[in-house]
């Protein structure tokens, strides 16, 4: 693939390596628009600003461009699928040279991605992988399946059966526990390796008896939430509590794969009359919203994983600038992520599981969050 060259942004691309450490936690500016030097354009497409994660990803990533000496056009799509496509158009026709997208579901934008690549535009995934097409150059996430691995760990050492990276603890309580399951949205890619990832760690325990699913929702497409709303899911719960729960047994667990599906989860569960400290669930979660945090903090959610958006869109902003100018991209992972048309050279970073006894030094220690934030 050919990509244009100018010496402007060769330079430009050096100063980005170089001022590895730049990029705001909770204290970015609102992002939106178009700003920055004259290193050229690069379109940025983010899914929604309902979800606190986004707007630090698009703030993040803007700032990493805009460092670099170029301009960037940020949109958001508020979930809806055709506004994204035509702002994705809008970026094209206005000359961006690259575009890093986070899509609202990862198989609707082929057509527009093929108009990129025949104006020779590379294309890169941003955390949610874009599916059935061969118009993505690279993808920049974390490692996902360990999100899932991570959530499972953490509701299991909740429980008192496991550390946090899951070694068996001696003399653990045999349970029964009973456990519901909650996945992510199916048109986000991501979806499947939380979710599958997580499985591959509590069936054991599921086929053994430890962990008992009382609804039997054990399939994805069971446990699925759609756009990841919280307020979906929690509905869904409600109607698990009545179908499975009303003779008084208890839900011991949660795993949610996103801190605003387990604020759906702690509305039922508080709706069903469960009150922190007298057997409330173990709930997971991801992200590090400051609600969550707030809730871990306060008892009502057990964990979340920390997914640092500043770490992810430097990685995202190297990649669009090196690909660009044609210099080589930093990948990792050559080999996990198919799109159903080619396997997307990835770099994965690390996510970090977070619990009451870590938030300080996971969150605020790191400058993501302050104290104040956070209401210590
Ligand atoms: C992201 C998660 C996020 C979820 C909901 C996923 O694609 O990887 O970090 O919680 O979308 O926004």
């Amino acid at each position: 693939m050919k990509f244009k060259k100018t010496m402007l942004a060769a330079v430009a691309a050096g100063a980005l390596l170089l001022s590895a450490c730049s990029g705001g936690g909770g204290g970015a500016s609102t992002g939106g628009g178009e700003g920055g030097g004259d290193g050229g354009l690069i379109g940025v497409a983010m899914p929604t600003k309902s979800s606190e994660r986004w707007i630090q990803d698009g703030n993040a990533v803007k700032a990493a461009l805009e460092e670099a000496g170029y301009q960037v056009d940020l949109q958001y799509a508020e979930d809806d699928i055709p506004t994204q496509v035509s702002q994705i158009e809008n970026m094209i026709t206005k000359g961006a040279e690259a575009l890093i997208v986070a899509s609202i579901d990862g198989t609707t934008l082929t057509e527009v991605l093929q108009t990129a690549a025949d104006s020779e535009i590379p294309v890169i995934a941003y955390d949610r992988l874009l599916m059935d097409t061969e118009n993505v150059d690279y993808y920049a996430t974390f490692d996902n399946e360990l999100v899932g691995n991570q959530q499972a760990w953490t509701l299991l050492n909740g429980l008192g059966l496991t550390e946090l990276d899951g070694t068996p603890i001696d003399g653990a309580p045999e349970g029964p526990f009973n456990i519901e399951l909650f996945a992510g949205s199916l048109d986000d890619n991501n979806a499947f390796f939380f979710f599958n990832g997580a499985m591959d760690v509590l069936n054991p325990y599921i086929e053994d008896g430890t962990l008992v699913v009382k609804s039997g929702q054990t399939d994805i497409e069971q446990a699925a939430t759609l756009r990841w709303d919280g307020e979906e899911a929690q509905s869904r719960l409600e109607n698990i509590i009545t179908a499975n729960y009303s003779d008084g047994t208890k839900i011991n667990a949660v795993l949610s794969p996103y801190d605003g599906i387990s604020r759906g989860i702690i509305g039922a569960l508080t709706d069903a009359g469960y009150s922190v400290g007298d057997e409330w669930p173990i709930i997971s979660g991801q992200d590090a919203e400051v609600d969550s945090v707030k809730a871990i903090l306060s008892g009502e959610q057990f964990a979340t994983i920390f997914k640092d958006t500043r770490e992810l869109a430097k990685v995202a902003a190297g990649m669009a600038i090196a690909a660009l100018n044609g210099d080589t991209v930093e990948v990792n992972d050559e080999e996990t992520y198919d799109n159903n048309v080619k396997t997307v050279p990835s770099y994965l970073l690390a996510p970090v599981q977070v619990v009451k006894d870590n938030v300080e030094s996971a969150l605020v220690d790191t400058g993501y969050w302050t104290k104040a934030d956070l209401g210590l």
